[in-house]
């Protein structure tokens, strides 16, 4: 005896009924299978013909941000019109796509499928746009960076001076924390991305684009700042201002103390460059920053202290997942990058 749960609608329900024989049963199983084709063929047409871009769209986004409000925000829409294109969506497919636990939203099974399927599908579609744009020189496009925290004080520059030379061009610049740019190079999902240390336990390719010199600020009254090469043992006893663990900051001045035997022991740990430039100013210790995030200050502002062993020299890089071929807009920027001078803000303040 076979007891079969329906899994299709009752148009082939016929075909279900409870059978004894071998050769019924291998009729029926024929029978299932073909309406199990019929019914897939048929939901992707109906898919196809009634799902829209905008709806795959908005989809990506949540997918990417697991939050309907920066995905209304990152497609300049109104939440309401961003949940009632994901119901529209998800009925459409008959089942759910994301599961709310709280405030978090999570992809179902079938949700990763749906969201694996789309960025292929844009993926198609961005190279063809991009191919078209290769024809046309350039003149449309998209490109899409993430950038490291920090590059935050050079990336937003870049990528303006570029949209100015190719205005066709749609640029999105995200700047987010390690984890997340780590999560978005595994996951293949922005065109190139710009950190101060490149994934190890990644393929990618790595490109220098501008040097990164990390040098130790202090407030300009502090008793070092006219003092010429302090060893770095000197700094030792300091109250060390540090940036949050994982920072790659923070790894590289631990390290370039480690590297002479001394750990550092920070005498407040400070989650911004921003932030730690006020506690800085505000006399509660020295630390060691990026030059870049002097850019926006007057010369004078900080102390840059001769230490022996600093500046560290670092690099800023562009990186891609190895798998991924470059469109045309992002080669084109990268070019870009190499092609220019290093930024005027990188001259000792
Ligand atoms: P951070 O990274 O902003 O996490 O310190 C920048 C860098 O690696 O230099």
């Amino acid at each position: 005896m076979i007891r079969e749960m329906p899994l299709w609608p009752d148009a082939f329900e016929h075909h279900a009924e409870v059978k004894s024989s071998i050769t019924v049963d291998i009729f029926y199983y024929k029978n299932r299978i073909l309406s199990m084709i019929l019914m897939v063929l048929v939901g992707a047409n109906l898919m196809r013909q009634y799902t829209t871009f905008r709806q795959l769209e908005i989809f990506d986004a949540i997918a990417r941000f697991k939050s309907f409000t920066k995905a209304s925000e990152a497609l300049y829409l109104t939440q309401p019109t961003v949940s009632m294109q994901m119901k529209k969506l998800s009925d459409m497919v008959g089942v759910p796509l994301i599961e709310q636990v709280g405030k978090k939203i999570y992809l179902t099974e079938d949700g990763h499928e749906l969201a694996r399927a789309t960025r292929e599908v844009f993926d198609i579609m961005d190279r063809f746009t991009m191919s078209v744009a290769e024809r046309q020189g350039l003149k449309q496009g998209r490109l899409r960076l993430m950038a490291i925290s920090t590059a935050s004080y050079f990336a937003p520059r870049l990528l303006g001076e570029f949209a100015k030379r190719y205005p066709g061009i749609d640029v999105s610049l995200r700047v987010t924390n390690k984890e997340q740019v780590l999560a978005s190079i595994a996951n293949n999902l922005d065109d190139l991305y710009l950190l101060g240390q490149p994934p190890l336990d990644m393929d990618v390719v790595v490109t220098p684009i501008m040097d990164n010199p990390i040098v130790v600020l202090a407030a300009p009254d502090h008793p070092l700042a006219n003092v010429k090469n302090i060893p770095l043992n000197a700094l030792v006893d300091e109250p060390w201002l540090m940036r949050e663990a994982g920072s790659g900051t923070r790894n590289a001045i631990e390290r370039r103390f480690a590297e002479q035997g001394i750990v550092l022991r920070p005498r407040m740990e400070l989650g911004s460059n921003e932030a730690i430039k006020q506690a800085i100013l505000s006399g509660l210790g020295i630390s060691a920053l990026s030059q870049h995030t002097l850019v926006m200050h007057q010369p004078g502002q900080f102390a840059v202290l001769d230490v022996e062993n600093f500046p560290i020299s670092r690099h800023w890089y562009a990186v891609y997942p190895e798998g991924r071929q470059l469109s045309v807009v992002a080669r084109a920027f990268l070019d870009y990058l190499l092609a220019r001078p290093q930024p005027a803000g990188l001259q000792a303040p």
